[in-house]
C-alpha cells in the first residue's frame, strides 16, 4: 500500500471506533454494553433497539454507607445510562453521615460541579499554591477544575447530600488511600516516599486491602 492508503485506512479505522461513526442518528450514540468498552467509548446500539430505557436510570437512591468514610456514593457513568455515551457528562450523588466523608480524591479527565442539597460540609481542593476551601450549605454550587485533589466533609449535626456532575460520561476516579495503602507497593517503599510511620501504613494496608 502506499503511504496515503495506510494513512486513509487509518483514519477509517479510527473512525469506525468513535461514538457517532457507525449510528444513522448522528445526535447521541447509545452504548452498545455488550461490546468492548474502547478508550474511545462503547461503539453505538443500532438506533432500532434504542429505546427511552437507554435514557433513564432509576435507582439515584443513596448508597449504603462505607464503613471508613461513612458516606454512601451512587455513580451514574455510561455503564449505568448506557445513553451518556459519547456526550461528555455523568452524574453522582453522595449521601455523607455524621462526621462522614468524601475522601481525597481526584478526576484527571474531568472537571466536576458539587450541587449542596442538605447539611453542611466543608469542601476543597487542593493546588501546588493554595488550598480553596468552602463551608458549604444548601444552594450552594462549586466546580472543582479538572484534575485536582479534593474532598467533602461533614461538618454539621445530620447527614449531608450533595450532587455532583462531571465533565466526562466515564470519568475516571483516583483515591489517594487506595493508591497508597491499596495496593502491595511494599510498606518501606512507601515509608521511604512519604515519611510515614510503618505502623500507621501497616494500620492504613489493613484499612484499604493493602499488602506487603
Ligand atoms: C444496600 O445494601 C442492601 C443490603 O445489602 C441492598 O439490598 C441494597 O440494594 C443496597 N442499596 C444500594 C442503593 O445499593
Ligand atoms: C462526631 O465526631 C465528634 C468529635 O469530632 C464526636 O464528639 C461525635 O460523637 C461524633 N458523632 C458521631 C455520631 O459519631
Amino acid at each position: 500500500m502506499r503511504f496515503i492508503h495506510v494513512i486513509l485506512f487509518s483514519v477509517a479505522l479510527l473512525l469506525s471506533y468513535i461514538p457517532n461513526s457507525t449510528s444513522v442518528n448522528n445526535d447521541f450514540c447509545v452504548a452498545d454494553l455488550s461490546l468492548p468498552k474502547t478508550s474511545l467509548g462503547y461503539q453505538c446500539k443500532s438506533e432500532k433497539d434504542v429505546t427511552v430505557d437507554d435514557f433513564v436510570f432509576s435507582g439515584f437512591v443513596p448508597g449504603n454507607a462505607t464503613k471508613n468514610f461513612n458516606t454512601g456514593i451512587t455513580f451514574v457513568n455510561v455503564d449505568k445510562l448506557p445513553g451518556l455515551n459519547g456526550l461528555g457528562i455523568s452524574t453522582v450523588r453522595a449521601d455523607i453521615g455524621v462526621n462522614g466523608s468524601v475522601p481525597l480524591h481526584s478526576h484527571p479527565d474531568a472537571t466536576e460541579i458539587i450541587i449542596i442539597v442538605e447539611g453542611e460540609l466543608n469542601v476543597g481542593f487542593i493546588t501546588p499554591t493554595k488550598v480553596f476551601l468552602k463551608d458549604a450549605k444548601p444552594g450552594d454550587v462549586i466546580a472543582v477544575p479538572k484534575g485536582q485533589l479534593h474532598f467533602l466533609v461533614n461538618t454539621g449535626a445530620k447527614k449531608a447530600v450533595a450532587f455532583a456532575a462531571f465533565s466526562s460520561s466515564d470519568p475516571s476516579v483516583q483515591t489517594l488511600d487506595l493508591l497508597l495503602f491499596g495496593n502491595d507497593l511494599s510498606t518501606d517503599v512507601l515509608s521511604k516516599t512519604t515519611l510515614l510511620d510503618v505502623g500507621q501504613i501497616q494500620k492504613l494496608k489493613a484499612v484499604f486491602g493493602g499488602k506487603n
